[in-house]
């Protein structure tokens, strides 16, 4: 089965084609963060308009670079949600239109499931039950995957996600947009030691996180400081271990808890390469393995979801030919393919 992916929920034009058997086949990707860099953060209008120009030009451009035509695909698969509702709509409203003219099956992804599962993608990858840490610009949360469909939720934000909490603090430093690797890359000229930030929830027992506090710890530092570029970057550099060190303390409670030996690491704040070798080294000391997707499959991308498109169009799910989206969806609504 040939399953076209299509994700258009924030400010990432992604589009890329799954075969049951052989895998990912291509994959492409229109970022549009120079648009909305000058805004300092995603204007969900300019989002939505940017799509619809860039979204067809993307999918001729995949197929062509794969050999295939439309006339090969077996489905097609797009984000439903969790997203901003314009433009999560273009990309429903051309998938759902699409398979329609080509007679095939659709079917609207959670995009959050596709994060979680991207590890699936790569070679190496583990085997369920896993423990997953999904940390994006719109989620932070400890899931125990037992298999496809199948999540519980051990913990979560209470307030703002990790990835915003980046943004946030990056915008306050005069940073610029996207927040998390702008906050990382100061953060390599930090000194340590000059300013320490609390880890948030971490003196209390349970899984959840809490990173408005951060950002108001943030706000407050900057303002007591003249923020010269050195100030910039050891402010980055604490706020960074702050944030990073919270989530390798919840994964370690989460990995005794449950007692599972796999880790798996998906959405955005993936990519931040002082998370990962923190998590490294945590492994290391549990004798557990930790999976990460690659860098470009941890941020959005149309291969986590035409791979779940693929899964769950096998197990026999297509969806209606009415066109909606769902910008709220939790993750523990879903249920496993087929049933
Ligand atoms: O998963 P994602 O691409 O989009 C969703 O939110 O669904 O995640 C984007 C988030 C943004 O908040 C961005 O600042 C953050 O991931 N991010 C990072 C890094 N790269 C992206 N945060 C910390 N360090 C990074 N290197
Ligand atoms: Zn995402």
């Amino acid at each position: 089965m040939l399953v076209l992916g299509i994700e258009t929920s924030c400010d990432e034009t992604a589009v890329a084609l799954y075969d049951s058997v052989k895998g990912l086949l291509a994959d492409r990707l229109f970022s549009q963060v120079e648009l909305h860099a000058e805004y300092g953060g995603v204007v969900p209008e300019l989002a939505a308009r940017d799509h619809i120009r860039k979204l067809a030009p993307l999918i001729e451009d995949l197929l062509g670079s794969a050999g295939m035509t439309l006339s090969d695909l077996d489905g097609v698969a797009y984000t439903v949600g969790p997203g901003l509702s314009g433009a999560l709509l273009v990309g429903a409203s051309l998938g759902r239109a699409l398979a329609w003219g080509l007679g095939i099956p659709a079917i609207g992804v959670h995009h959050m499931e596709g994060h979680l599962l991207a590890p699936m993608l790569e070679q190496d990858r583990p085997d369920y039950p896993f423990l997953a840490l999904l940390v994006s610009g719109g989620h932070t949360l400890l899931a125990d995957v037992a298999g496809v469909g199948r999540y519980s939720i051990l913990g979560e934000s209470l307030d703002d996600a990790v990835g915003e909490a980046f943004d946030k603090a990056a915008k306050l430093l005069g940073l610029g947009y996207p927040g998390g690797p702008a906050i990382a890359r100061a953060a390599e000229s930090g000194r340590p030691g000059r300013f320490t930030f609390p880890r948030p929830m971490t003196d209390r027992p349970g899984l959840d996180f809490s990173y408005s506090g951060l950002k108001t710890f943030t706000l407050t530092t900057a303002h007591e400081q003249v923020l010269d570029d050195q100030t910039v970057a050891d402010i980055a550099l604490a706020f960074q271990d702050a944030a990073v060190d919270s989530l390798v303390i919840k994964c370690r409670r989460a990995l005794d808890e449950t007692g599972h030996r796999a880790l798996v690491v998906a959405g955005g704040v993936g990519a931040n390469r002082s998370l990962r070798s923190k998590l490294a080294a945590l492994a290391e000391q549990e004798d557990v393995r930790v999976y990460f997707p690659r860098p470009e499959f941890c941020t959005d991308n149309g291969a986590m979801i035409a791979q779940i498109g693929c899964l769950r169009l096998q197990g026999g799910e297509a969806d209606s030919l009415a066109v909606g989206v769902r910008p709220r969806w939790r993750l523990s609504e879903l249920e496993r393919p087929g049933a």
